[in-house]
């Protein structure tokens, strides 16, 4: 009902058109942001006028060409999937992928890219290789991350340097050649970096992690004031405990019970949930945010409890 009346205000209520043609002319009206329905030829998702296309042009994913970092990771291949379940097609970025890792992604297409978030020229490449294949970046979704732990006291400044290297000049590195593609093809993209509660709430042994991670909010907001000129969305997102290879390695059952514990809402959240919020804040959805940090936590940073003090 609702899509019906919105195209009679579009086309007017006497206009006969098919899904398709009508699908392909609302992708031609690209300042239409909201209800962009992507790319209706390569994409045969997107010509159909339904109420399941209504909710894809709310989300504003069909269509879309992203790059999503530490795509083999736990987030990162979440993120992958879900976008191209949505209909994006993903260059997904990680040192190494597992042969297959993405397949039967329809409706999107996922291309894997092997390369170092560190390293510019590799950067170059594979921003270059997302052009190629899907004309444009619309996405980037900066997900790539290590953490190896050391307080101030015996910090390695090897470690140092690397978890500086991947998590922030990584960061740093995509967001220069995303945002050089975007302008120039005069797209209204979204940049989403991905940090971490440690960026606002520390813990004692985890210095360069930290630093790298509240780095990242920063940037989140340098490059938000510069690039929202040119209609260019960052945000980032600070997720809580995610159940990743990244987390549960540091972890017993013991201490998972403990975390478990700390966290409001009462579990470890899964990976294909916090993809939902990195989504969020990829899509349409989220149209009137930038420069903002997104706490997405159970609640954990939230409960200031002191056992013992009652009110
Ligand atoms: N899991 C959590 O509890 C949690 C909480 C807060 C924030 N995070 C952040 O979320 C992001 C994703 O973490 P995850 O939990 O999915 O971890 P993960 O270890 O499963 O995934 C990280 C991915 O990054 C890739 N990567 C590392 N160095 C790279 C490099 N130089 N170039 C390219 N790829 C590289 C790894 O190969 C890996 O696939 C990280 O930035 C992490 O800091 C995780």
């Amino acid at each position: 009902m609702m899509i019906d009346s919105y195209l009679s205000r579009l086309f007017g209520a006497s206009s006969i058109r098919s899904p398709s043609v009508i699908a392909t002319e609302l992708y031609q009206r690209k300042d239409h942001g909201t209800f962009l329905l992507g790319n209706a030829r390569d994409n045969p998702e997107a010509s159909m006028v339904s109420t399941r296309s209504f909710e894809a042009n709310l989300l504003g994913i069909t269509g879309k060409s992203a790059i999503v970092t530490g795509a083999a990771g736990g987030m990162g291949s979440s993120t992958t999937r879900l976008l191209a379940r949505l209909g994006a097609n993903v260059l997904a970025v990680d040192l190494h992928f597992k042969r297959n890792q993405f397949r039967n992604m329809m409706p999107g297409k996922v291309l894997n890219f092997e390369a170092d978030v560190s390293d510019y020229s590799q950067v170059k490449k594979a921003v270059s290789a997302c052009v190629r294949s899907f004309s444009d970046v619309d996405i980037l979704v900066n997900c790539a991350g290590i953490l190896k732990g050391g307080t101030i006291l015996d910090l390695d400044f090897k470690d140092w340097k690397r978890i500086i290297d991947v998590n922030l000049v990584g960061y740093v590195n995509f967001a220069k050649e995303v945002s050089t593609v975007m302008i120039r093809n005069k797209t209204r993209g979204r940049i989403v970096n991905v940090s971490s509660t440690a960026a606002i709430s520390a813990e004692p042994g985890n210095i360069a992690y930290c630093a790298s991670k509240g780095g990242i909010v920063s940037l989140t907001k340098a490059l938000a004031i510069e690039l929202a000129p040119q209609g260019i969305r960052v945000n980032s997102i600070a997720p809580g405990w995610t159940e990743t290879p990244f987390a549960t390695a540091y972890l017993t059952e013991k201490s998972k019970e403990a975390v478990r514990k700390r966290i409001p809402l009462g579990y470890i959240c899964p990976p294909d949930e916090m993809a939902r919020s990195i989504v969020f804040l990829a899509s349409d959805m989220s149209s009137f945010m930038t420069g903002t940090i997104m706490v997405v936590d159970g609640g954990q940073l939230s409960d200031s409890t002191i056992p013992g003090v009652e009110y």
